[in-house]
């Protein structure tokens, strides 16, 4: 059988969480071989090397220093960089995650150069085309040949912009990688101890989205939000590195919120195992929380994430109340979405000579 070669291009945090639950999947299937590019855009230890130990994701064969600076800077750099090794390794097809700066440049550099690209988490809409990401996602899922959609309404969002050619639902890989968390987190509790939040209520914070940090004024109405939300219950605030430096030059000590480092994703599970309430900007956490059937407080003024909203687990931090009886959300499946990605991208390595 002739094996297929299949370039993985992660750089960010979540993108690692979900290309170990993929890349453990492709182990049934003896046709893929699959090997890692990392492009650096998130370097710190705590942001990057954890999750690989954690998860035991394959070391990357490529591994780029290209994080920081700005938009058209780190993508450049990337976009750069990813076709040297595209030209090199001559994939049979690039994997791309999401939509950050690293998603975009891999995309980028192989549609010009003929490489099919696989979006995984393709379809996902906010409307709101100042964000970063939504400028690189309906980039990335315009040049995209399979596209492997977390939910019915992805899959319709890229129906109304003409896409409808490889596309497939496959229900939410965040979902099989909690699940994966939840088995080693079972009876962590060492981490609630160090924080004097054992049997006690509290919330998690996460907050780093450029809507968030780049506007002075909407950073401090946040603050001041989430300050008032921690006159309930202790916050405990794992502050982003882009986030930690804004508060450090702006001089901002939050009260009542509790800053840690950014926690390995058993702690972050651990975290949100035992809390009480969620609040974030960070579209990971707003289905981990459904899936530990926690609520949430999204700090964003719309989500790509619609159905926790309506089943009643999210609401935006604008809102006054969650919405109506709680329910279950049936499109983000049974924990199979990455070996269903797969399934799908080997039938499609298939077709490529
Ligand atoms: C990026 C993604 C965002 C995603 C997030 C996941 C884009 C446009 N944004 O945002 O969609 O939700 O990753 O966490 O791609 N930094 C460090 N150490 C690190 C990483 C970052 O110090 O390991 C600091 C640097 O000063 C850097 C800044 O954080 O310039 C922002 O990092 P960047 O990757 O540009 O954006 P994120 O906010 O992480
Ligand atoms: N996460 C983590 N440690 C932390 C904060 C987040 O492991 O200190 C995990 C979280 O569980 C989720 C993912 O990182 O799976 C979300 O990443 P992030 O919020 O950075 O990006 P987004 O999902 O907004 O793109």
């Amino acid at each position: 059988m002739a094996r297929k070669k299949i370039l993985t291009i992660v750089g960010a945090r979540p993108q690692f969480i979900k290309a170990a639950a993929i890349s453990r999947a492709f182990r049934a299937f003896p046709d893929i071989e699959e090997h890692i590019v990392h492009t650096g855009q998130h370097y710190d230890a705590n942001m990057s090397d954890i999750f690989f130990e954690e998860l035991g994701i394959p070391t990357p064969k490529h591994r780029l220093e290209l994080g920081g600076g700005s938009h058209g800077q780190m993508t450049g750099r990337m976009l750069e960089a990813l076709e040297v090794i595209f030209l090199d390794e001559k994939p049979d097809a690039i994997l791309i995650y999401g939509d950050t700066n690293s998603t975009l440049a891999g995309a980028l550099a192989a549609v010009k150069i003929h490489i099919p690209v696989i979006h995984v988490e393709a379809g996902l809409r906010s409307f709101n085309r100042k964000m970063p990401e939504e400028i690189n996602r309906i980039l990335s899922d315009q040049v995209s040949e399979l596209l492997l959609c977390p939910t019915q309404i992805s899959v319709d969002n890229l129906k109304a912009e003409g896409i409808e050619n490889g596309v497939h639902m496959v229900g939410d890989v965040m979902h099989d990688a909690t699940l994966f968390a939840i088995d080693k987190t079972k009876s962590n509790t060492d981490l609630l101890d160090k924080l004097g939040v054992k049997d006690k209520p509290f919330a998690v914070c996460t907050m780093h989205r450029a809507e968030n940090t780049d506007n002075p004024e909407r950073f401090d109405k946040l603050i001041a939000f989430l300050e008032n939300q921690a006159q309930d219950r202790p916050i405990i605030f794992a502050v982003h590195p882009r986030t930690r430096q804004l508060l450090a030059k702006r001089g901002i000590v939050p009260k009542g919120l509790q800053l840690i480092d950014p926690v390995g994703y058993f702690d972050l599970h651990t975290l949100l195992q035992h809390c009480d309430l969620v609040l974030t900007d960070s579209g990971g956490l707003q289905k981990e929380a459904y899936f530990h059937r926690k609520p949430c407080i999204t700090m964003r003024d719309e989500t790509e994430w619609v159905e926790t909203i309506e089943a009643g687990w999210n609401r935006l931090w604008t809102a006054d109340d969650w919405h109506g009886k709680r329910g279950t959300i049936a499109d983000y499946g049974l924990g199979d979405a990455a070996d269903l990605c797969a399934g799908l991208v080997s039938d499609f390595l298939k077709t490529k000579q």
